[in-house]
């Protein structure tokens, strides 16, 4: 990224059930969001306890223009000021992200700039960048959200090498699949870690899988099936009672947190890394940023984390993600819903 150019990103963001909009401007290296207009669909798919794709996409194409178009006004800014537009192109729901792709290809074509088209997971790790802070390498980074759980090594701003990802399930996977099977609703992330704040984490003993392992990979199915087992020994009566759900729930985000922290301090051992990055959708869940942020400083590295707004998906990263990418001709603008790293 050259240090003396200000340039102005579009981000688009429509991955899976939030449709967002972003400007942001980096001016000289340094990043400000100018807009981040976030709608979310949560209320629509919560009756149906998930993302129904088919839903997801029809509300993408209702409100994808509104939504950028609302951005723009927050902004300020001018279209001709903008020097391109952002989009995500995986991974996520196909037809989710079809729908962003075709509009920022369409601006993008009427308006005459380039286009960037971003892995939402690099997109993640960027939303670190637009904390402003000198960020030293080599950086162990977890991504943890609700469809991946993984390990980057960052050699520089640039260079990502997956080091681990889950073997099953992600950790947001778990959370929203604990606050189903205890009846607590969707999305299961904040519900499970509000419950939790008013639990006793000491009440069940969880396994914490794959903690001793030599590797860096996570798995959390077996986790999720502990608190389905230990919940199936009370009575529906006395499932419905809210201290053994908050108990139940404290347990295991304990036992999530702890496998995130361990693997995570174990890579920055291994990789002899300064700096540790955590972000993704769970990366809102504050015992996780606390515990990691407490034994990151122990050891005398930096500690980065996006605000809790900007960890959940968003098109303010999608547009910082762009000022580390090469932009691609629109014609050749295609989404994946498998991308990987
Ligand atoms: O990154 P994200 O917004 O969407 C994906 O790319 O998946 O992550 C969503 C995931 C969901 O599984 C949600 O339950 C989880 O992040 N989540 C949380 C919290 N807030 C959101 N999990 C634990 N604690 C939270 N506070
Ligand atoms: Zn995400």
């Amino acid at each position: 990224m050259s240090k003396n150019v200000n340039r102005i990103i579009l981000g688009i963001e429509s991955s899976c059930d939030e449709t967002a909009a972003a400007l942001v401007e980096n001016q000289g290296g340094t990043f400000k969001i100018l807009a981040n207009v976030v709608w979310s669909q949560v209320k629509i798919h919560q009756k149906y306890g998930g993302v129904v794709p088919e839903i997801a996409a029809r509300n993408h194409v209702k409100k994808i223009l509104p939504i950028i178009d609302l951005a723009l006004k927050k902004s300020k800014v001018d279209k001709k000021n903008i020097s391109g537009i952002a989009v995500a192109t995986g991974p996520g729901l196909i037809t989710s992200l079809l729908v962003g792709a075709q509009t920022a290809k369409t601006l993008a074509y009427l308006w005459q700039k380039p286009i960037y088209a971003i892995n939402h997971l690099q997109a993640h790790l960027y939303a670190n960048w637009l904390n402003n802070q000198p960020i030293k390498f080599p950086a162990v980074c977890l991504i943890v959200s609700g469809g991946h759980t993984e390990l980057i090594l960052m050699k520089n701003q640039t260079q990502l090498k997956k080091i681990s990802e889950t073997l099953d399930d992600a950790a947001g996977e778990a959370f929203d699949k604990v606050s189903q099977l205890l009846k607590l609703g969707y999305p299961g992330g904040p519900i499970v870690s509000a419950m939790a704040e008013r639990g006793d984490a000491k009440a069940f003993k969880f396994p914490r899988p794959m903690i001793q392992n030599n590797n860096f990979n996570f798995s959390f199915s077996g986790l999720k099936t502990a608190v389905l087992y230990a919940s199936q020994k009370f009575s529906p009566k006395k499932l419905k009672s809210y201290k053994l759900k908050a108990n139940l729930c404290a347990s295991f985000q304990q036992a999530v947190v702890e496998v995130l922290r361990a693997k995570t301090i174990k890579a920055a051992k291994y990789y002899n890394a300064k700096t540790i990055m955590l972000s993704g959708g769970v990366a809102a869940n504050q015992l996780l940023r606390q515990t990691l942020e407490q034994k990151t400083k122990k050891m005398g590295l930096k500690f980065l984390t996006p605000k809790p707004e900007l960890c959940t998906d968003n098109a303010a990263m999608i547009a910082a993600a762009a000022f580390f990418t090469k932009p691609t001709p629109w014609q050749k603008i295609k989404v994946d819903p498998n991308l990987s790293l």
